[in-house]
């Protein structure tokens, strides 16, 4: 029987050193796209897909991140006072229930595989998703609820895989094939960050991932892998074989929001969307593309 998904867990500890100094004293996952802050994007994301249950992993200089999930009595009752309601209800919308989100500490950043092992009491015998919330998808269906149907099918570990260009492996993690029917692909290997001659394909994951809990196994061994970081790819790796292990190729459009010119192109991607601010935008980028 495949277990249903419930939990996810959301690696908040990094260091953005990519978007210094934006991030000196604040978290990459607390910038806005829009009017939204990134971890709440992937929160989102993640109830659309039945999540119900949320664990952060946090590090220094990011308890923003747990204030934004806390309620605001003080800026609620003024906005009620003022008779905001639209703004209120923007916030009691964004509200978790209570218990619904816990965080725990990865004092030091040694990697992701090492951010997600923080968590093992949260995940404990149960299948879990992650979001990485730098890693922001624009889909009509979100992409962890395309990610947890797919895993209603095959069960076992699913990851979020997209096509990048041959010269840029060397940033991504990487899969080997054994079969892809176009949109599910059968995985035989993964590697991280290998080389453009070294890549057995182009298909990189991306954050979105739905795994078992047996990786904990493997990133309990804290092997270092690239950058002498402790990498999730290298532990599930390691479970190829022992079960199910699928690549989805989502629908939708990825923005690095951890990168600036990604996170410039998010932004525009998603107010062009927003009725509200779509025209504006649409309208300001005619006169700058032309200037
Ligand atoms: P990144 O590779 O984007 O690293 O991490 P980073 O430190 O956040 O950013 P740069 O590269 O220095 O600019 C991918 C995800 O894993 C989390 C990050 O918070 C991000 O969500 N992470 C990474 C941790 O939680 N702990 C780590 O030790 C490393």
């Amino acid at each position: 029987m495949i277990k249903p998904l419930r939990k996810a867990v959301l690696p908040v500890a990094g260091l953005g050193t990519r978007f210094l100094p934006a991030t000196k004293a604040m978290a990459k996952e607390m910038l806005p796209v829009v009017d939204k802050p990134l971890i709440q994007y992937a929160v989102e994301e993640a109830r659309a897909a039945g999540i119900e249950q949320f664990c952060m992993v946090t590090g220094r200089g990011k308890t923003a991140l747990v204030e934004h999930f806390d309620i605001a009595f003080e800026l609620e009752a003024t906005l009620r006072e003022r008779g905001k309601t639209a703004e209120l209800q923007a916030l009691r919308d964004q509200q978790l229930p209570p218990g619904a989100i816990v965080t725990v500490r990865q004092q030091e950043p040694l990697g992701l595989g090492h951010a997600i092992w923080c968590a093992r009491a949260f995940i404990g015998d149960d299948p879990f998703a992650i979001l990485l919330p730098d890693d922001l998808v624009l889909a009509d269906t979100p992409c962890m609820k395309q990610l947890a149907d797919a895993y209603a099918e095959t069960g076992g570990c699913v990851v979020a895989v997209t096509e990048v260009p041959h010269d840029q492996t060397n940033r991504y993690g990487i899969l080997d094939i054994d079969s892809d029917d176009g949109r599910l692909v059968s995985v035989k290997g993964l590697v991280e960050k290998p080389k453009p001659e070294l890549a057995p394909s182009n298909l990189s994951i991306i954050g979105r991932y739905v795994l078992v809990p047996e990786v904990l196994r493997y990133l309990s061994c804290m092997e270092r892998g690239a950058g002498n970081e402790v990498q999730l790819t290298d532990a599930m790796a390691r479970l190829i074989g022992q079960v199910p292990f699928h690549g989805l190729r989502y629908e939708g459009t990825r923005f690095d929001c951890g990168d600036k010119a990604g996170f410039l192109e998010a932004q525009i991607a998603f107010a062009l969307k927003r009725p509200d601010l779509g025209p504006a935008v649409r309208a300001f980028l005619r006169k700058y593309a032309t200037a």
